[in-house]
C-alpha cells in the first residue's frame, strides 16, 4: 500500500504491477535527530511501515515523550528512545537503515551553505558513530547543505575503512515530490502518474528537474519550462518564507524521507523493480557526486540509470553545465572539512 502511495515504479511504464505485496516487519530503523520538525513526523510515518520491526529514535534533546508517544499505535515496530552521545552506539546497533535529519534549519535570507558550519560537526559525529556500530547499514542524509554533508559522509566512512559508496544517499526526493506535484498541477495530470526525475544536487541551480523525461511524455512550452524549473528550484525557499523563522519544510520532508526509506527496505528485502532519485557517489560526470535516478537493491545502489541524462533538451543542456561549479565546490568544501581536521 505504501508503495502505490509513494509511486515509485511509474517511470517504467504506467502498467504499475503489485505483484510484491508479503511485506513482513524484520528491519531495525534508526533515526537521528528524532524529535525535530522533520524527524516527528518522519517517526510516524516509518512506524506504519509493515517492514520495520525496531525503530529506534535518537536526538540530543526531547526524545524520550516522542518515543512513547509513537509506542501506543498498534503497528508492528518497538520504538525505543536515546538520548546523548553515550546512548548513540546503542541506538545504531544493527541498523539495516540510518536516517539523519539532525541539524538546524534555514530561516528566511540564508543559503543552505550557511548552515555549514554547524551541521558539518553534527553529520561527522553521527557518521562517525554509524561506522563503529553499523557500517553495512544504508545511510540517508537529510541534513544540509546535503551537497556536502554526504561527501562529509564519504571521508569519514573512507578514514573509518568502511566506505561504501553504493549504501550512502543524499536524500534528494522531496524535488522529485515537488516536481511531480508541480507538473500535475500545471498539466493537469493525475498525480499518481507523474514521475519527473530531478538531478543534480540539492541546492538553488544544482537543484535539475528534467522535465522532458516526465513520464507520462508531457509538452511543455519554454515559459512553462522556465516556470516550473525555477519554482522547483525555489521550492525549499517558498517554505521557508512562508514559514518566516520558523525553520524549513518538515511534513513535505518527512513524507518525503519515509518514501526513500520505505524503497530502501523493499530494496533490502527483495523487491527488484525499486528506482529513486539520490544524490550519491557517481561517474555519470566529471562531478564526484551527483545526484541521478537510480536502481536500488539490497546491496544498495545496484545500478545508475544513466541513459536518462542523454539526449537532454538545450534547457537542460545549459542548465546541467551551469550548476557544474556550484556543486563541485559544495563537495569540495565537504571534503576539505573532514580532511583538515587533526
Ligand atoms: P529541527 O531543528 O526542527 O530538528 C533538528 C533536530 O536535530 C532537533 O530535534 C535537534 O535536537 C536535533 N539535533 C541537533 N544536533 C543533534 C545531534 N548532534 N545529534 C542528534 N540530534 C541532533 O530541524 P528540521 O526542520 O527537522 O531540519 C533538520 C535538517 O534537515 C536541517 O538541516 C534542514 O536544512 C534539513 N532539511 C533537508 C531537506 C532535504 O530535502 N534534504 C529538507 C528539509 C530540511
Ligand atoms: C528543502 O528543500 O525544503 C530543504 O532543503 C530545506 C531548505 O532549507 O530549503
Amino acid at each position: 500500500a505504501l508503495a502505490r502511495t509513494y509511486n515509485t515504479k511509474a517511470h517504467k511504464n504506467n502498467q504499475r504491477s503489485y505483484t510484491y505485496v508479503q511485506p513482513h516487519a524484520s528491519y531495525k530503523v534508526a533515526i537521528l535527530g528524532a524529535s525535530g520538525g522533520i524527524g516527528q513526523p518522519l517517526a510516524l510515518l516509518v512506524k506504519m511501515s509493515p517492514l520495520v520491526s525496531s525503530l529506534n529514535l535518537y536526538d540530543i534533546a526531547n526524545v524520550k515523550g516522542v518515543a512513547a508517544d509513537l509506542s501506543h499505535c498498534n503497528t508492528p515496530s518497538q520504538v525505543a528512545d536515546f538520548t546523548g552521545a553515550s546512548e548513540l552506539a546503542n541506538c545504531l546497533k544493527g541498523a539495516n537503515v540510518v536516517v539523519i535529519p539532525a541539524g538546524v534549519p534555514r530561516k528566511p535570507g540564508m543559503t543552505r551553505d550557511d548552515l555549514f558550519n554547524i551541521n558539518a560537526n553534527i553529520v561527522k559525529t553521527l557518521i562517525e558513530a554509524v561506522a563503529d556500530n553499523c557500517p553495512d547499514a544504508f545511510i540517508h542524509i537529510i541534513s544540509n547543505p546535503v551537497n556536502s554533508t554526504v561527501p562529509i559522509a564519504a571521508e569519514v566512512l573512507k578514514q573509518k575503512g568502511v566506505y561504501d559508496p553504493k549504501k550512502l544517499f543524499g536524500v534528494t526526493t522531496l524535488d522529485v515530490v515537488r516536481a511531480n506535484t508541480f507538473v500535475a498541477q500545471k498539466k493537469n495530470l493525475k498525480l499518481i502518474d507523474v514521475d519527473v526525475p530531478v538531478v543534480g544536487g540539492h541546492a538553488g541551480i544544482t537543484i535539475l528537474p528534467l522535465l522532458s523525461k516526465t513520464k507520462p511524455s508531457v509538452t511543455f512550452t519554454d515559459e512553462e519550462v522556465q516556470e516550473l524549473t525555477v519554482r522547483i528550484q525555489n521550492a525549499g525557499t517558498e517554505v521557508v518564507e512562508a514559514k518566516a523563522g520558523a525553520g524549513s519544510a518538515t511534513l513535505s520532508m518527512a513524507y518525503a524521507a519515509a518514501r526513500f526509506v520505505e524503497s530502501s527496505l523493499r530494496a533490502l528485502d527483495g523487491d527488484s523493480d525499486v528506482y529513486e532519485c539520490s544524490y550519491i557517489q557517481s561517474d555519470v560526470n566529471e562531478l564526484p557526486f551527483f545526484a541521478s535516478r537510480i536502481k536500488l537493491g539490497k546491496n544498495g545502489v545496484e545500478a545508475v540509470i544513466s541513459s536518462e541524462l542523454e539526449g537532454l533538451t538545450e534547457y537542460e543542456q545549459k542548465a546541467l553545465e551551469a550548476l557544474k561549479p556550484e556543486l563541485k565546490a559544495s563537495i569540495e568544501k565537504g571534503v576539505a572539512f573532514v580532511q583538515k581536521q587533526p
